[in-house]
């Protein structure tokens, strides 16, 4: 029985893998944030002169990127990017995914905005029906952080402020439990307009194109339905 260490560093390995023919010396990849992603990344070092380098979703994962040589470039030198590789908390069967849960939603966001595929990179345990069991992180400017929190109890949330927590970006994590996701592009709309809220942390409106699950038999890839 493999454990959930060794399938999050079978879905980096296979990550690597389906990243190797994009890799050319121009190209800058787009890299998230967690632990399937610092695998990812020890992963992908060895290939560091195949490609140009890669724009990074925290501090966290530039840091180790810079430590193995990887050149971290910043997103507003980058027009485009192929890929962009990142894991989850919760993935549906539609590709919408919560992510945050390591607090760099925001960013993630933002960088893989600018990439032509999300590549997301997830253990089977990540894999759900509907999302909202894992507290749905949304980052919030700090001075808005009661009023956002009482538009989510108004929308049946719990949400619990992220202690001693301070996103890249100087802003607040509010996690919020007891949400019924049935339409998750709907909520993410409708949280990215309550005011004061930064990001949330529901990636539907633009979910992941490709996703890598690894579980005990071996790593499989589900592509986007076309629509
Ligand atoms: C960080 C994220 C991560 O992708 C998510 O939390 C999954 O992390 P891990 O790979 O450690 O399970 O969204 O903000």
């Amino acid at each position: 029985m493999l454990t959930q260490a060794q399938l999050k560093q079978n879905v980096a390995q296979a990550a690597v893998e389906f990243t190797l023919p994009f890799l050319m010396p121009d190209v800058v990849l787009g890299v998230g944030t967690g632990s399937t992603v610092d695998l990812f990344i020890d992963a992908l070092a060895p290939y560091r002169d195949r490609f140009r380098g890669a724009a990074s979703s925290s501090e966290r994962s530039s840091a180790r990127m810079r430590q193995l040589g990887i050149e971290v470039f910043d997103l507003n030198q980058v027009e485009a990017m192929p890929l962009y590789v990142d894991g989850a908390d919760e993935i549906d069967g539609g590709l919408s995914m919560i992510k945050g849960g390591g607090g760099a939603l925001t960013r993630e966001k933002i960088v893989s905005s600018v990439a032509q595929r999300f590549v997301c990179i997830v253990d089977e345990s990540k894999q759900v029906q509907t999302l909202g069991h894992f507290p749905l992180p949304i980052e919030v400017i700090p001075m808005a952080r009661e009023s956002v929190t009482r538009r989510l109890r108004a929308l049946g949330g719990e949400p619990v402020l992220r202690e001693g927590f301070v996103t890249d970006n100087g802003c607040q994590i509010l996690d919020v439990s007891g949400l019924t996701i049935t339409d998750p592009a709907g909520l993410e709309a409708h949280l990215n307009n309550i005011p004061g809220v930064v990001c949330c942390g529901l990636f539907a409106l633009a979910g992941a194109d490709v996703v890598l699950v690894s579980g005990q038999a071996g790593v499989r890839q589900v592509e986007r339905a076309a629509s």
